[in-house]
């Protein structure tokens, strides 16, 4: 069996994967759960409620986030024989990419670990306003995301 021949699909696949559960969580988050506590849940119930949830997902997110360049590097440089050689597709797709692991990285630094902080010292009204900033960040994100799927899954086959 030649196990070199599965290291493409296996590098495509893990890429995919990470790039739905990435975008997919924040989808979710933002348009379902986000209207959904903000309506029903008073500030100390919600600010928790959104610690216990983005721990996980930011878990999830931090494994994407070093899945998509190393699969996506990999791909270009053992696949397409690199940089000068892929469609502008995936140009567009590494800037992008590396805009939303940026914004992600600051979010996570700066406003979730205040929101952490926060919520240590039982200061909910804090809490909430790191959490509009994460999720003011986390609709950027989204929106990048989106343009990076439609980019990277649909506008590659128009012959620019
Ligand atoms: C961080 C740097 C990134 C690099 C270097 C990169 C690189 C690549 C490469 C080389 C491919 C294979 C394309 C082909 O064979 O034509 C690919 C596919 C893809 N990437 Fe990325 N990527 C990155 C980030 C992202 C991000 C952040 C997302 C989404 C959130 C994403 C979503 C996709 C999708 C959906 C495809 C499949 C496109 C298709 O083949 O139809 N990528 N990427």
């Amino acid at each position: 069996m030649d196990i070199q021949a599965y290291y493409l699909p296996a590098a495509v696949a893990a890429h995919l994967l990470s790039a739905v559960i990435w975008v997919g969580g924040m989808f979710f988050a933002y348009t379902s759960l986000r209207p959904a506590a903000a309506k029903l849940l008073e500030v100390q119930q919600r600010t928790k409620l959104w610690r216990k949830c983005l721990i996980t997902f930011f878990t999830w997110v931090w494994i994407s986030i070093i899945v998509l360049p190393v699969t996506g590097y990999w791909i270009i440089y053992a696949h397409y024989g690199g940089m000068a050689r892929v469609g502008w597709h995936i140009h567009i797709m590494q800037v992008i990419g590396i805009i939303m692991i940026m914004i992600f990285l600051h979010m996570f630094f700066a406003p979730f670990r205040q929101l952490l902080k926060a919520l240590k010292h039982e200061n909910f009204q804090t809490a909430a306003d790191q959490l509009a900033k994460i999720r003011r960040f986390m609709g950027i994100n989204l929106v990048l995301g989106i343009v990076v799927l439609v980019v990277a899954g649909g506008m590659r086959y128009l012959a620019i």
